[in-house]
């Protein structure tokens, strides 16, 4: 019998609902093996079963909480173990907190830069060695158009997510000659359990907002197949990171209280 070829090994974060449950979707149908994480163990289970037997993959799960050290712990370990490389490292676990910096507290501050921004590094830290030493692999860590601009003021979520912007571009840029592509993701609104869980109310919001996340899957795969650096899906919203970017931040300032109010949003 011919020898196979070795099966290429995808981890995803945040895997059990969402974006991540819709990049597990794919890359089981396009044939990789998949690990799993996120908190909820159960749910990972029945995706494990579902992708495996639909798709004939190998689905591994890693129950981890990454907003805490022995959770990241769990997750390095996997990353680093070079009998079955990572080849694809997707960063996608992240919250949001939908309350201002001053009605906040210091647990939830800390768990949203742990998960958001900590978690994203120490993973692409962990992963890199062996994709360089192999010189190949991917890293997408997902970040938010709102990454580009300050659109909720208050709210440290953007923050969180300019970081994974600038990190990933940065790392991505130093990596290059050593085979891997790093891929910041800056999706729009989405219609995921991310709102409900931040509590975000979502009634009203115009239908042209939302995406849908196996768009934004597709869109991903594709620009880091094509070696870009930041992928925004849809124009609609590569129209809006570019303005977000490259506005004076003055007049950003000035149309997000404006939206604020619109939207009946309580000043943060
Ligand atoms: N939805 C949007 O409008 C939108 C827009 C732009 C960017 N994004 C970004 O897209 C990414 C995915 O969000 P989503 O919209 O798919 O949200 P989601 O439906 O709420 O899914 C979030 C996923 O992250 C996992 N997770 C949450 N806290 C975790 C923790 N402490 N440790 C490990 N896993 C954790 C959740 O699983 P468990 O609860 O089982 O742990 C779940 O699988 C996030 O980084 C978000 O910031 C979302």
């Amino acid at each position: 019998m011919p020898d196979q070829p070795p099966r290429r090994v995808a981890l995803i974060t945040g895997a059990s609902a969402g974006l991540g449950a819709a990049f597990a979707r794919h890359l089981a149908a396009r044939r990789w093996d998949l690990v799993l994480v996120a908190r909820d163990g159960e749910r990972l289970a029945a995706a494990a079963r579902e992708l495996s037997e639909r798709h004939g993959v190998a689905v591994s799960v890693i129950v981890a909480d990454l907003a805490t050290e022995p959770g990241c712990v769990a997750v390095e370990a996997r990353l680093r173990d070079t009998a079955a490389p990572v080849e694809l490292l997707v960063n996608n676990a992240g919250i949001g907190l939908n309350k201002g910096f001053l009605r906040s507290t210091l647990e939830d501050e800390t768990r949203i830069l742990r998960l958001n921004v900590e978690a994203v590094m120490r993973l692409t830290f962990a992963v890199l060695p062996q994709m360089t030493e192999r010189r190949s692999g991917g890293v997408i860590n997902v970040s938010s158009v709102a990454g580009f601009g300050v659109t909720a003021p208050g709210s440290t979520y953007t923050a969180t997510k300019a970081y994974v912007i600038n990190f990933s571009e940065s790392v991505g840029q130093s990596v290059r000659r050593h085979g891997i592509n790093v891929l910041a993701l800056c999706p729009g609104f989405m219609r995921t359990e991310f709102q409900q869980r931040a509590g975000i109310p979502t009634a009203g919001s115009p239908g042209w907002m939302w995406l849908d996340a196996d768009s934004v899957v597709v869109a991903a795969l594709s620009d880091l197949h094509k070696g870009r650096y930041v992928s925004v899906p849809t124009l609609r919203y590569k129209v809006a990171a570019t303005a977000l970017r490259y506005t004076p931040h003055a007049l950003v300032r000035r149309f997000s209280a404006a939206g604020n109010r619109a939207v009946g949003r309580r000043p943060h």
